[in-house]
Order: structure tokens, then C-alpha cells, then sequence
């Protein structure tokens, strides 16, 4: 027989992300910080390629990552309220921790599937956060996506690229429930 988590299930069944521009000081200290990390990373990755590394952003270089866009959004010919609204995602955060995508060469494990652990250890970092008692949010937005940004701002070599931006804090406000999947309507049940 099965021997139920309850608390854990219970967890599952109710978590939600916290709105980035809703967290605040105080966030993780590094103890704190290493042991999300540490759950984030015992994610399924098959043929243990640990295809994927954290680079932890705290405020200078979240402020430096902000003082980077403007020029990088002018050259790429994007509007204001683009560009403004990715300055303030660096700008307004206190912590981050870009998950990495880095895909490692390999005869066996398809690229496709080292990435999509990249992804399993974003929402494994989320829920880690949210156990914790921290609010987060996984975002990603166009510098996240930017060639030129990533490589400048965060280091990045040609194959590795942003998973995601975790951003973790104190939550300052309840966020609304959404909507969530109508499970009969994504689920196909197979039996012959
Ligand atoms: C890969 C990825 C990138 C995302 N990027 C953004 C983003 O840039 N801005 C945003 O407002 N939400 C973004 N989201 C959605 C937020 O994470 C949102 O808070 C989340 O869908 C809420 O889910 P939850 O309530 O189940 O935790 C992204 C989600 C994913 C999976």
C-alpha cells in the first residue's frame, strides 16, 4: 500500500506563485538560500548530466542588470513601457536566481530533454521557495532571451541560455487565485 504525504500533497494542491512586484526584504540568507538550492537541484536529469547551474543575482548586480537594458531595449528598437518594465524587474527585486540551461554534449540524451530538466528545476526552486515560507516568482521576459543581454550581463557561453529568473522574497500581499486547468478537458485515459 501506498504510504500518503499529506502535508506534502496538501502542498501541492494549494501552491501558487507570489507576484514578483508584490515580494520584498527580507529574502533567503545564504544558508537559507543554499538549502533551496540544494532541493531545486535533486531533479530528474537523466543520465546525470546536471545539464543545467544557478548564478544567484543579490541587489548590485540585480542594479546592474537594470543598467544594462536600457541601451540593450534602444538597440534592439523596443518601445518604452517595453523596456521600462524589464529595468524595473531587475531594479524593483531584492533577490533572483537565474536557473541555467547548459546543455551537455551527448550521444544518448536528446537536448530536448536536458532542457526540459532546466524547466523541472525551476518549478522545483518555486516550490522549495514557497515550502520554505519565501514568496517567489519564475519569470523570464526579453532579456532573458537576448543573446547580447545574457552573454554581457550574466556570463552566459553561446549554448547555455536562461531557464528562468526565480525571484524570491517577503511577501507583502495575498496573491488572487487563478483559474486552473479543467482536468477532464487536458486528460486522455487510455485503456485499450
Ligand atoms: C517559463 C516561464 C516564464 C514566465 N515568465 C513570466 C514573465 O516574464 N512575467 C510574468 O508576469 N509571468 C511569467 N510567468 C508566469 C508566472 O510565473 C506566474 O506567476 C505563474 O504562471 C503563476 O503560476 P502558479 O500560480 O501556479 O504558481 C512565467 C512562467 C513560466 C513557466
Amino acid at each position: 500500500m501506498p504510504i500518503p504525504n499529506p502535508t506534502a500533497l496538501d502542498f501541492l494542491l494549494t501552491r501558487r506563485s507570489r507576484p514578483a512586484k508584490t515580494l520584498t526584504a527580507p529574502v533567503p540568507d545564504d544558508d537559507a538560500l543554499r538549502l533551496i538550492l540544494t532541493a531545486a537541484a535533486r531533479t530528474p536529469d537523466h543520465g546525470k548530466l546536471e545539464p543545467w547551474r544557478f548564478i544567484v543575482l543579490r541587489k548590485p548586480a540585480l542594479e546592474r542588470l537594470a543598467g544594462l537594458v536600457p541601451a540593450r531595449g534602444a538597440a534592439l528598437g523596443l518601445d518604452d513601457e517595453k523596456t521600462a518594465k524589464a529595468v524595473r524587474q531587475f531594479a524593483d527585486a531584492d533577490l533572483a536566481v537565474a536557473v541555467i540551461s547548459a546543455p551537455k554534449p551527448s550521444d544518448k540524451i536528446p537536448q530536448i530533454e536536458q532542457v526540459y530538466s532546466a524547466g523541472a528545476v525551476c518549478l522545483a526552486l518555486l516550490n522549495a521557495a514557497l515550502a520554505a515560507g519565501w514568496g517567489a516568482n519564475w519569470l523570464s521576459g526579453w532579456p532573458s532571451h537576448d543573446r547580447d543581454f545574457v552573454a554581457r550581463g550574466l556570463g552566459l557561453d553561446a549554448h547555455e541560455s536562461v531557464a528562468g529568473f526565480l525571484h524570491l522574497g517577503t511577501e507583502t500581499a495575498a496573491p488572487p487565485e487563478r483559474p486552473r486547468p479543467d482536468i477532464d478537458a487536458i486528460t486522455t485515459w487510455i485503456d485499450a
